[in-house]
């Protein structure tokens, strides 16, 4: 289908007299309903728990940026500090007519960082909702007039079956930031045999945490300064908005550690005292010392992602790595 908008967007402002603007659609809608019966649920399990997704409110997102600015979250930096050491090898292994797919861009800072080294025909922004994205979008756009650009509201944690506006590819895949390891093994490889399907002729770039000594995760995840607690407990008032809930957050503290039987970094919410929560058709009793699990964050080692890849379906890999071998950026060619 000829996309009308795209043509107009290559077209230069002096052109169309007007300054192009992103294209924005929304497939994604909040099912409160669903939202607080799978809360519910996770709440009333022998073991609590809660989907990381939901320490991702307004505050929450802001948080999680202050996070990758600590001296102990050594994720976002070395993943940059890879980028910027070998993204013109990466740039040579995309193909030059690839829609770049950002996958939970946010402030699709990650991505624009790129486009000196590839220039992608099109740049195509995925979050949960197209708010998130409407103002880093805009002023993106503003920098790359001639870039079309499509900004799309949608869950890719349960598909990633992309709307038509966002063209027919090659499609590069970006996810950045290890946010691969906030799924379990199962879910990665569910996810990345559905990213395979979406990225024939084109691939997958993205960052995933090496295994490494816990003296260096545990720190990471619990931050002297206590803006991952305050990540971590902000979960609490989400809730509360969310089903209802009279959680205080008097009641509740951080708790982060690394669990190597399982090979990952475990938030939970730990009860400080015996607290009764109540909620609109529910109540539990938590005891004093019992949690919540809030977060797990796997961490590879890189010859098992590896394997992953090629269990989902990826034929030919590369990867580049820091010089300590922290963190690893995967191509995965489609
Ligand atoms: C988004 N994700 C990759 C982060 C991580 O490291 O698992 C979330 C995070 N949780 C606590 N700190 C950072």
């Amino acid at each position: 289908m000829f996309d009308l908008s795209a043509a107009a967007a290559t077209l230069s402002p002096a052109v169309t007299g007007t300054l192009p603007q992103p294209d924005f659609v929304q497939l994604h809608h909040e099912d409160r309903a669903a939202v607080r019966a799978e809360l519910m649920a996770g709440l009333l399990a022998p073991q609590a728990f809660t989907s990381p997704k939901y320490l991702y409110d307004a505050l929450g997102s802001r948080l999680f940026e202050a996070i990758t600015e600590l001296p102990e979250y050594y994720p976002t930096r070395t993943e940059a500090s890879i980028f910027k050491a070998h993204a013109t090898a990466m740039a040579a292994l995309i193909p030059d007519n690839a829609t770049l797919v950002d996958l939970g861009a946010g402030n699709c800072a990650k991505a624009a960082s790129l486009f000196a080294a590839f220039a992608p025909a099109r740049y195509v922004a995925v979050d949960i909702s197209v708010e998130f994205l409407r103002q880093a979008l805009g002023s993106l756009q503003a920098q790359h007039p001639s870039l079309p650009m499509l900004g799309v509201g949608m869950d890719f944690s349960s598909s990633l079956q992309l709307p038509p506006q966002a063209g027919n590819g090659p499609n590069v895949l970006f996810y950045p930031g290890s946010s691969i390891g906030n799924f379990t093994p199962v879910q990665a490889l569910e996810f990345l045999r559905q990213a395979r399907s979406a990225c024939i002729g084109g691939g997958l770039l993205l960052g995933v945490d090496l295994l490494k000594p816990r003296e260096l995760l545990e720190p990471a995840y619990d931050d002297a300064l206590g803006v991952t607690s305050a990540f971590n407990r902000n979960l609490l008032p989400h809730l509360n908005q969310l089903v209802g809930s009279d959680f205080l957050l008097a009641d509740w503290q951080h708790a982060a550690f690394f669990n190597a039987a399982e090979s990952r970094i475990e938030m939970h919410l730990q009860a400080m005292r015996d607290v009764q929560v109540r909620w609109p058709g529910g109540e539990r009793r938590f005891g004093q010392g019992e949690r919540i699990h809030t977060e797990s964050s796997y961490k590879w080692r890189a010859t098992d992602f590896e394997q992953l890849l090629q269990s989902a379906g990826f034929v030919s890999t590369q990867a580049w790595t820091d010089e300590r071998g922290w963190f690893a950026v995967f191509w995965a060619a489609g």
